[in-house]
């Protein structure tokens, strides 16, 4: 008998183990590591960077809400001050207005975004400008506009934030990429370029801050029922103005909000948000990339085609 007992031992000590592992896990799992945090948005007056705030809010953060547009940060501040929370304590955000395509003024902003706390927690570089345009008849100057806004806009940003997050050594940078920024689809070269590049610096960033304890996320979602394709800007730089059917087709905006949300609470480095035709198309990239190169080939004639008719 006492031999069956002392056999089982290990196995009940190793049963309970795996239980507190368990349970810890969970713990983390859902950890709200946002509550009390200072949270900076871009985009924050229109799609998921509006549906961002509205979520990272009602999770407890101190948000400082950023885009160009005043009014519309006004609107939106005065919209959440009226959402009640009885479990969780929620703060009046703050707002800094400023254009992300004019570097110079990125600094300044930066500064400004500091001095509301003193500190950044969790910067989510979230705005951005689609475009749509064949090559041959786009601008030069409309590359480098779209470039401005998505990728030197948010690397100014980051630099102005992050010399205070390496001093705390603590510190999370979110960047909204694109499945646009893991493969390039024609007709959307300014854009796809923006998030390759801004994949890339991001990646390089996760590396070399590391070692200070700070955390980079880079969130790659396809479609977003947004206004994005509307506010897109053509080959001459007008505006598209068009809600292409794609992206009226696309996830839930509060849904992408949720998983930064998680992202962000999960520490996760790298989020792919989308179906497995698009995820199957990133892989091929890598894999079969004679395979991919002839898929958007014909994807190429197929839309200029549509485009004729
Ligand atoms: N919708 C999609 O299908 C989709 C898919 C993958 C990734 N994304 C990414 O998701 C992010 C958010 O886009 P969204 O879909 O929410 O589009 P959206 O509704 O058009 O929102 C874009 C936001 O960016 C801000 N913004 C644009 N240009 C700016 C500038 N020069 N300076 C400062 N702020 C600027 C806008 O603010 P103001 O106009 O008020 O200044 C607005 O709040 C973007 O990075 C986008 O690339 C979107
Ligand atoms: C999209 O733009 C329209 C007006 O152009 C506005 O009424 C609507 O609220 C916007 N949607 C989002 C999600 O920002
Ligand atoms: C700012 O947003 C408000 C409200 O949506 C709008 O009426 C106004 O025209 C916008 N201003 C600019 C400069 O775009």
């Amino acid at each position: 008998m006492e031999r069956v007992v002392g056999g089982m031992g290990p196995l009940v000590l190793g049963g309970v183990g795996l239980l507190v592992m368990y349970y810890v896990m969970q713990k983390l799992r859902f950890k709200n590591r946002v509550q009390d945090s200072v949270v900076v948005i871009t985009g924050a007056s229109s799609g998921l960077g509006k549906e961002c705030a509205r979520v990272f809010h009602a999770a407890g953060a101190r948000l400082i809400l950023c885009g160009r547009n005043q009014t519309r940060l006004q609107e939106l501040v005065q919209e959440l001050g009226k959402t009640t929370n009885s479990k969780i304590k929620t703060y009046t955000p703050h707002t800094v207005t400023f254009d992300l395509s004019n570097t110079d003024t990125v600094a300044a902003a930066g500064e400004q975004i500091l001095k509301c706390y003193g500190h950044v927690d969790v910067l989510i570089n979230n705005a951005g400008i689609s475009y749509r345009g064949n090559i041959m008849d786009t601008h030069v100057s409309v590359q480098r506009d779209v470039m401005e806004t998505n990728y030197f806009g948010p690397v100014a940003l980051t630099q102005a934030i992050l010399p205070s997050m390496v001093q705390r050594h603590s510190g999370h940078i979110v960047a909204i990429s694109s499945v646009q920024g893991r493969m390039a689809i024609p007709y959307r070269s300014a854009y796809a370029a923006s998030k390759h590049a801004t994949q890339a610096y991001f990646d390089c960033l996760r590396a070399e801050v590391e070692r200070f304890g700070l955390q980079v996320t880079v969130i790659s979602p396809g479609y977003i029922r947004t206004n994005l394709s509307l506010n897109a800007v053509t080959g001459d730089g007008s505006r598209y103005g068009v809600m292409d059917k794609t992206t009226a087709a696309g996830r839930d905006p509060v849904e992408v909000a949720y998983s930064v949300l998680r992202a962000v609470n999960q520490r996760q480095k790298e989020v792919l948000l989308a179906g497995p035709l698009p995820t199957v198309a990133v892989y091929l990239r890598t894999l079969w990339p004679a395979l991919f190169f002839k898929l958007m080939a014909s994807r190429a004639r197929k839309e200029q085609r549509l485009k004729e008719e």
